[in-house]
């Protein structure tokens, strides 16, 4: 049948509908790059001379659709770029005004390249891309200031300008009155910029009302004590002043007044004096950074309404301190939050309350290096969150309570240096390092097999524990650090103390151990140091710690070894002390035993021979 003109017609139209229908579909899902914008992405190629992980592969003339590449985006209605991701790529060369023809750019991430304008400066251009709302050239590498063309971008909501080095110098800016055109920014980072020269700082920012996160890490700022007649920043909920040398009375700071704020860091500003009563009133705080201020501050503030607050880190801030009264007014509220809490170096006294029923959250405990007194107190137990409880150099007194064994999550338990006594607690199922060296704790060694075989580091120096060494350690294979010395631990080096894999450090100097050292199945490698010095250990010293090539310390002094010195101990090129004075070992050493030692920076052999009228000298 011949086809009729209006059959031919209708098919027409029918297949101008279909095709039209497609190519709406696939305009939709993947909208087709404009010329103009797909010609400037290739010329910003052109300027592009190194492209380390071939991020840029895809820019290709062939491959038509500009909106496939690698990088970007196009708006799907209009097929405009719009989003321009090159951050993390570490491509090199310059950054070609062509981007200027990409006119609908909203966002441009350059971050961590080793991209630059003509000259090494930030290109004057980037001020006249005028709908950016986020730019991030952090990390990058300019030469010069940026120009305050940049407050051009009144758009802008996202600014990072941090980390931007020359010559591994800071950028230096002497100007930043230009921020104050961008009234929609959101958020701020300039950390390790130099701002030292700009005295105001804060009075520019107080006109940037949008501000949620501000972020002036490192910068040189030389005070934070500016007094604002009416405070804008309302919506701030991010304030890192860290790293900058303030100086001055933590209570003269501008921010105290900011109760938006959720996180705030002045760590290492070197502030004096009181915290201020205001800081009671900033309830929204949830992470208040606060370490290494200088121990000249001091805190009689009441936390108590801070129930949002997760994190507090006090380290080496405070002149002084009582424990009991700090602790009593840290947040009491429905629900407990505070997961996180340092107060090291703080010359703080004071005993730990038993209540510590608010504290029930916490993970983290940290008290070292404080004057705290007393007992830890049997309602430790109640802290059933903990993972880490450090305790060490205080002059904490009595028992470890049981119930500190007990604590179900608990993986690292540091309390040494101080004044304990009594056993060893039972449990530690979950540890992972154990420091309970230098007191005066007594009894055997306990430990479960749980504890064991998760065990990394075990440091029970400078106690008064007696027994042998239990076989159970046999079993802490993972062990990389292991401390026994200055106890009264009796009884022979059990045979299966070499089945150690990773085991770095091994101490059973001062003891009274004895029998010959039988760790046959040492898996000495990994060894770095060992100390069996001033024990009662007979028999030979082994063949196999020739084979210990990383051993830098080698202590076997002060015990009855008998027998030659291993030839091998001479090829044992990390060593840097060896001691094997004090005991009854046969013959000379002889340069056969020394051709390697190149370290060698001590060496003691004095009283080591059985001398035959042939004593060597002790050489050091
Ligand atoms: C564009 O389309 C993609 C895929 O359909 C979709 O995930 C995306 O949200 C759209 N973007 C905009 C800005 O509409
Ligand atoms: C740099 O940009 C990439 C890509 O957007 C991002 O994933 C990354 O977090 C940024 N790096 C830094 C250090 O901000
Ligand atoms: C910035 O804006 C001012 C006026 O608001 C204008 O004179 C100037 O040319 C603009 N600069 C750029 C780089 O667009
Ligand atoms: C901060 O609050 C105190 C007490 O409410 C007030 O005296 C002071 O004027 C406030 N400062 C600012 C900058 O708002
Ligand atoms: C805390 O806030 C209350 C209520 O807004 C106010 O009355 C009080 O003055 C504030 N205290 C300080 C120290 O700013
Ligand atoms: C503890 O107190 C002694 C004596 O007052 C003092 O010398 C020492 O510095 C204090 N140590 C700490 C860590 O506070
Ligand atoms: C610490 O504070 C508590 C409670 O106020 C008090 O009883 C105790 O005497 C103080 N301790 C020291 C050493 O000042
Ligand atoms: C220690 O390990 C050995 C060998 O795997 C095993 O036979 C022994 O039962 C373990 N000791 C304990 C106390 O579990
Ligand atoms: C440790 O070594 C001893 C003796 O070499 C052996 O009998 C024992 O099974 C080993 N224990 C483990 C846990 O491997
Ligand atoms: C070694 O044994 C002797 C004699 O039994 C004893 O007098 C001495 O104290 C012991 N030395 C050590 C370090 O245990
Ligand atoms: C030292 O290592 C070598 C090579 O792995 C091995 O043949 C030898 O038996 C080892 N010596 C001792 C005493 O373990
Ligand atoms: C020193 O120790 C390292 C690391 O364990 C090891 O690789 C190296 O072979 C040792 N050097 C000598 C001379 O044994």
């Amino acid at each position: 049948m011949a086809r009729s003109p209006a059959n031919f017609v209708l098919l027409l139209m029918a297949a101008a509908t279909w095709s039209f229908f497609l190519a709406a579909y696939a305009g939709r899902l993947q909208p087709s790059c404009i010329g103009r914008e797909r010609d400037a992405l290739l010329a910003f190629n052109q300027g592009i001379s190194d492209d380390p992980y071939d991020y840029l592969e895809s820019w290709r003339q062939e491959r038509q659709d500009c909106c496939q590449w690698a990088g970007v985006t196009c708006d799907n209605a209009t097929g405009h770029v719009v989003k321009l991701d090159l951050g993390g790529t570490y491509l090199v060369g310059q950054i070609s005004p062509s981007l200027l023809s990409l006119e609908h750019l909203e966002y441009l991430n350059l971050n961590w390249t080793r991209l630059c304008g003509p000259d090494g400066r930030v290109p004057e251009f980037l001020g006249s891309l005028k709908n950016l709302r986020h730019l991030d050239l952090s990390g990058m590498s300019f030469s010069a200031l940026l120009p305050p063309k940049l407050g051009n971008l009144s758009k802008l909501e996202y600014l990072d300008l941090s980390n931007i080095l020359h010559f591994n110098k800071r950028i230096v800016l002497t100007d930043i009155s230009w921020l104050t055109r961008l009234p929609l920014l959101v958020h701020l980072d300039m950390s390790w910029v130099n701002l030292s020269s700009i005295a105001d700082w804060p009075l520019v920012m107080n006109k940037i009302p949008s501000l949620e996160l501000l972020d002036l890490s490192a910068c040189s700022l030389s005070s934070a004590n500016q007094s604002l007649t009416h405070l804008d920043l309302t919506t701030l909920h991010f304030l890192d002043l860290s790293y900058n040398f303030f100086g001055h009375p933590i209570a003269s700071g501008w921010f105290w007044n900011v109760t938006s704020i959720k996180y705030l860091d002045l760590t290492g500003t070197s502030m004096c004096g009181p915290f201020p009563d205001s800081l009671a009133n900033m309830t929204s705080l949830q992470q208040l950074a606060l370490s290494y201020m200088g121990n000249e501050a001091t805190m009689t503030v009441d936390l108590k309404n801070l129930c949002d607050l997760e994190d507090l880190s006090l380290d080496g801030s405070l002149s002084s301190g009582n424990i009991t009264e700090f602790l009593d007014k840290l947040p009491r509220c429905s629900s407990n939050r505070l997961q996180y809490l340092s107060l090291r170096s703080n010359n703080m006294v004071g005993i730990l309350p038993n209540r510590m029923g608010h504290l029930t959250n916490l993970s983290l405990f940290d008290l070292s290096y404080n004057n705290i007194t007393g007992a830890i107190p049997l309602g430790i137990r109640n802290l059933s969150s903990l993972e880490s409880l450090l305790l060490p150099s205080n002059l904490l007194t009595g028992a470890i309570p049981l119930g500190v064994g007990n604590l179900p999550c608990l993986e690292s338990l540091h309390i040494s240096n101080n004044l304990l006594t009594g056993a060893i607690p039972l449990g530690l199922r979950n540890c992972i390092e154990v420091d309970l060296s230098n007191n005066k704790l007594s009894g055997p060694i306990q430990l479960g097999i749980e504890t064991c075989t998760r065990l990394l580091y075990l440091d029970l120096s400078y106690n008064s524990i007696t027994g042998p060494i239990p076989p159970i350690l046999e079993n802490c294979t993972k062990l990389y650090h292991l401390t026994l010395s200055n106890n009264l631990l009796t009884g022979d080096i059990p045979p299966g103390f070499g089945n150690y894999t990773s085991l770095q450090y091994l101490s059973l100097s001062s003891n009274h151990l004895t029998g010959p050292i039988q760790l046959e199945t040492v898996s000495c490698t990994t060894l770095e140091v060992l100390n069996l010095s001033d024990n009662n250990i007979t028999g030979v010293i082994p063949p196999w710690l020739g084979n210990c090539t990383s051993l830098r310390h080698l202590s076997l002094s002060k015990n009855h070894l008998t027998g030659h010195v291993p030839s091998k101990i001479g090829l044992l090129g990390n060593l840097t002390q060896l001691d094997l004075s004090n005991n009854n070992l046969d013959g000379v050493i002889t340069e056969e035993h020394l051709v390697s030692l190149k370290n060698l920076e001590h060496l003691d052999l004095s009283l080591s021979w059985n001398c035959h009228g042939r004593c060597p000298r002790a050489r050091t």
